[in-house]
């Protein structure tokens, strides 16, 4: 069967891109996409620095062997941008111009939430076929039950939080460690649920600091003699630095401390559930170009490869897990 792109063309070149925050896995991905094209003969163009590269024209050619030994790395090979003139009509009309030009068909895009908004709007506008790999550490996306990058991140954040467990029991300190997430709680959930966290300071359930002082202060009175908080940024980095002060106010007979533990979440070699995911997507995002999906994000839901529309993905977010939730409180008393 003969597949064509929106201008009534065969797709034989696709562009391939990571955009946004990097995520580990995001090598992986870009491996399993030109090995899954050059396996049904497509030519694929590698794209520097998102959306940046792609007006200002940053390409060069990806042979199969141009991404051997990458798997294993953190970071991307293909660099990542935020990028503010793909937000505008006349970046997006540039990038455009300069696809035509490289003879480039199709787009596979890997990133997150603002990828895929412009993505979504690239397509409205242009109709270049195009699917997204969901990556990003914060797995905020909804139409997959993982992002890519979101298992490596929060091992080390629970590779983290074991370190400080050790200095905060030798102490007996309370610790308020703060991970990212931008506005969702995933990472702080999963991460303070593995680590054996006392409390969870997620932006899903804003808890009052009077909730907090009130497990603490029971905690401190069944005799625990050390507690870990996990504060979400709620995308507002260094904000635990407040909630420990007004914490520390009200219950002064803790020794408290604060870590940001910041962008290590970012880097690293990715977990083998990364690699796997970022293997099994890229081949996802390809074959679907090929069968002719457009607009789309290719996400793994109950271990099965959905396609999921740009505009879903972006706007109905990730539901967070209440049973995880509630299993976190039960074990924290
Ligand atoms: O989206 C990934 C993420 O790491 C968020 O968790 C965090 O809020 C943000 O990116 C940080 O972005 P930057 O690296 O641009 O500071």
């Amino acid at each position: 069967m003969v597949i064509m792109n929106a201008m009534g063309l065969e797709i034989e070149k696709i562009g391939v891109l990571t955009s946004g925050g990097d995520a580990p896995g995001m090598n992986a991905c870009i491996r399993s996409v030109v090995r899954a094209s050059a396996y049904y003969h497509k030519d694929v163009v590698g794209v520097m620095m998102g959306y940046y590269g792609l007006i200002n024209g940053h390409y060069s050619d990806m042979p199969p062997r141009s991404v051997g030994n990458i798997i294993h790395r953190g970071g991307t090979m293909l660099k990542s941008a935020r990028c503010d003139e793909f937000k505008t009509r006349e970046g997006r009309q540039q990038a455009w111009q300069n696809l035509k030009e490289k003879g480039i068909d199709a787009l596979v895009v890997i990133g997150g939430n603002g990828t895929f908004t412009g993505a979504h709007l690239f397509y409205e506008e242009f109709g270049v076929p195009i699917i997204g790999i969901p990556a990003t550490i914060d797995n905020d996306l909804f139409g997959t039950d993982y992002t890519i990058g979101f298992d490596t991140a929060t091992n080390t954040v629970v590779q983290a939080i074991d370190q400080i467990r050790d200095t905060a029991a030798s102490h007996g300190r309370l610790f308020f460690i703060e991970v990212m997430g931008r506005d969702s709680g995933f990472i702080a959930l999963r991460s303070g649920l593995a680590a054996g966290a006392e409390a969870l300071v997620i932006p899903e359930r804003e808890a009052s600091i009077e909730d907090l002082v009130r497990v603490l202060d029971r905690n401190w009175k069944s005799s625990k003699s050390f507690s870990l908080v996990i504060v979400a940024e709620a995308g507002e980095g260094g904000r635990t630095y407040k909630i420990a002060d007004e914490v520390n106010k009200r219950l002064n007979y803790y020794d408290t401390k604060v870590t940001i533990l910041g962008h290590i979440q970012r880097g690293g070699s990715p977990s083998c559930l990364d690699r796997v995911l970022s293997s099994r997507l890229g081949v996802a995002a390809v074959e679907g170009l090929l069968e002719g999906k457009r607009n789309v994000m290719a996400g793994i839901v109950n271990n099965k490869v959905v396609y999921t529309p740009f505009k879903d993905a972006i706007e109905k977010g990730q539901e967070l897990d209440e049973d995880l939730l509630r299993i976190a409180q039960i074990l924290s008393i």
